[in-house]
C-alpha cells in the first residue's frame, strides 16, 4: 500500500501523548505542553525522544510526516537528522511564538525579530544539511497560532515564506476560545488574518478548522490553503465536528493529522477510523432530546474509502508531492501491509479495503520504504 502522510503533528509533545485532553485548550498548553516543549533545549532528551517517535510512525506506516517542532533550533535541525538517518522525509517546522501575553516567559521567542532571525539561520542550516541525503527534509513556516504571534512576526513570517518560497502550517478556527482570540483582538477571523499577512498560499497547512465558516473556505479555496484534518484531537478540543464533505464540495484540499499530543495515537490508522466515526456523529446529531430530522447534518458521513483517500492521496497534495499512490512516476514511498482478509467468507475489493483500514495493527505492517529506501523500524 502507499505510505500514509501526517499532515500535522507536533514532534516534542510525544511523551505526552494521551495526557491532560480532559482540560480545555488553553489550559492544556499552559499545563502540559509548553513546560514539556521547553525541554528541548536540551539536545539528549531531544534525541532520545526524536527517535523513539520517528521509529514509532515508521513502524505504523508513515512514510512523509509534517512536524511542528519547538522554539529551539538545534533540537529541530536534529529531529531533521534523525528523519534522514531513519530515512522518512519530514517537513520540519521551526515554531515562532512570540507573543508576551499568551506564551509564558520560560517558553517564547525573545522578540518578533529575534523569532525572524533564528527563523532565517534555520532555514539555511536545514537546506545546506539536505545536500547530503537523498531524502529531501523541508522547513517549514510555523506560526503555532494567533494568539502566539505580535503582527509583527507574522507579517515578517508571511515574507520569509515567500522569499523562500516554503510550505507554512499554523493551527486556524480550532476551538472556540481560538477561534474567538482574532476576532475580539483583530476584529477579524483567523483566516483572514493569515491571508493578510501572505500566510495563506497553494503551500499552506492549516491544522484542524473545526469553526471554518464559508467565508474561510472561500479564503482557502481561492489561495490553495489546505487542512489537515484531526479528528481524534477535535474531539478534545475542537468544540465541533470538523465538515469533512463539506470542505471537499468546496474543493478544499485535505489530509489528515494525527497531532499528537492533542491526539493520543501516533496512528494514522487510528484517526481514518476517528475520521469515519466522527463524521457519522455529526450526520446522525448528538443529543437524545432532538427530533432525528434535525438532530444531525445531511451528507456528512465519509466512507472508508474516504478516509483511506485523506491519509494518501488528500495528504500528497496537502504537500505538494507525487506520493500516495501506486503508480509509475511516483515516490516509491510503500509500506508492505501482511493482514489475511477476513478467513470466514469471500472478501471483495471493498471488503479487503474495510479489513485493512479497521484491523491493521503495527505488527502487521512488515516493512515500510521512503522514496525505495527502507525506513528504520522499531
Ligand atoms: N494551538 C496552539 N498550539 C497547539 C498545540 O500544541 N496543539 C493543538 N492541538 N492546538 C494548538
Ligand atoms: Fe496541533
Amino acid at each position: 500500500m502507499p505510505g500514509f502522510i501526517d499532515t500535522h503533528i507536533h514532534a516534542p509533545q510525544w511523551p505526552n501523548a494521551g495526557l491532560g485532553l480532559d482540560l480545555p485548550l488553553q489550559d492544556w498548553l499552559n499545563t502540559y505542553t509548553f513546560p514539556l516543549e521547553s525541554k528541548y533545549k536540551d539536545l539528549d532528551f531531544s534525541k532520545k525522544v526524536y527517535e523513539d517517535l520517528v521509529t514509532n510512525l515508521i513502524n505504523n506506516g508513515t512514510t512523509t510526516s509534517v512536524y511542528f517542532g519547538s522554539i529551539y533550533q538545534d533540537s529541530n535541525l536534529l529531529l531533521a537528522d534523525i528523519c534522514n538517518e531513519k530515512h522518512q522525509r519530514g517537513f520540519i517546522g521551526h515554531v515562532s511564538m512570540d507573543d508576551k501575553d499568551n506564551n509564558p516567559e520560560y517558553y517564547r521567542d525573545k522578540s518578533a525579530q529575534d523569532s525572524l532571525n533564528k527563523y532565517e539561520s534555520f532555514i539555511n542550516k536545514l537546506l545546506k544539511s539536505n545536500e547530503k541525503y537523498s531524502i529531501k527534509q523541508t522547513p517549514v513556516i510555523t506560526p503555532r497560532f494567533s494568539p502566539s504571534c505580535s503582527l509583527e512576526s507574522l507579517k515578517g513570517l508571511g515574507e520569509l515564506a515567500k522569499k523562500y518560497n516554503l510550505p507554512i502550517q499554523s493551527h486556524c478556527s480550532e476551538s472556540d476560545w481560538e477561534n474567538s482570540y482574532s476576532i475580539n483582538k483583530y476584529g477579524k477571523r483567523d483566516a483572514q488574518l493569515l491571508y493578510e499577512n501572505n500566510l495563506l498560499t497553494s503551500k499552506s497547512i492549516m491544522a484542524h478548522g473545526t469553526l471554518l465558516n464559508n467565508s474561510d473556505f472561500n479564503i482557502f479555496h481561492k489561495t490553495g490553503t489546505t487542512v489537515s484534518h484531526c479528528p481524534i484531537s477535535n474531539a478534545y478540543f475542537g468544540n465541533a465536528i470538523f465538515p469533512v464533505n463539506d470542505a471537499l464540495r468546496k474543493n478544499v484540499n485535505l489530509g489528515l493529522g494525527s497531532d499528537v499530543s492533542g491526539g493520543f495515537s501516533p496512528s494514522l490508522y487510528d484517526n481514518m477510523k476517528d475520521a469515519i466515526l466522527s463524521s457519522q456523529h455529526l450526520q446522525n446529531g448528538v443529543d437524545n432530546s432532538v427530533v432525528s430530522e434535525i438532530r444531525g447534518v445531511t451528507n456528512s458521513k465519509i466512507t472508508s474509502k474516504q478516509a483511506f483517500y485523506l491519509a494518501t492521496v488528500g495528504g500528497a497534495k496537502v504537500v505538494n508531492l507525487k506520493t500516495g499512490k501506486l503508480k509509475e512516476g511516483y515516490l516509491a514511498d510503500l509500506q508492505i501491509v501482511e493482514n489475511q482478509p477476513n478467513p470466514f467468507q469471500k472478501n471483495d475489493k471493498q471488503d479487503i479495503l474495510d479489513n485493512l483500514i479497521y484491523h491493521t495493527r503495527a505488527n502487521d505492517i512488515k516493512k515500510v520504504y521512503v522514496q525505495g529506501y527502507l525506513a528504520k523500524r522499531g
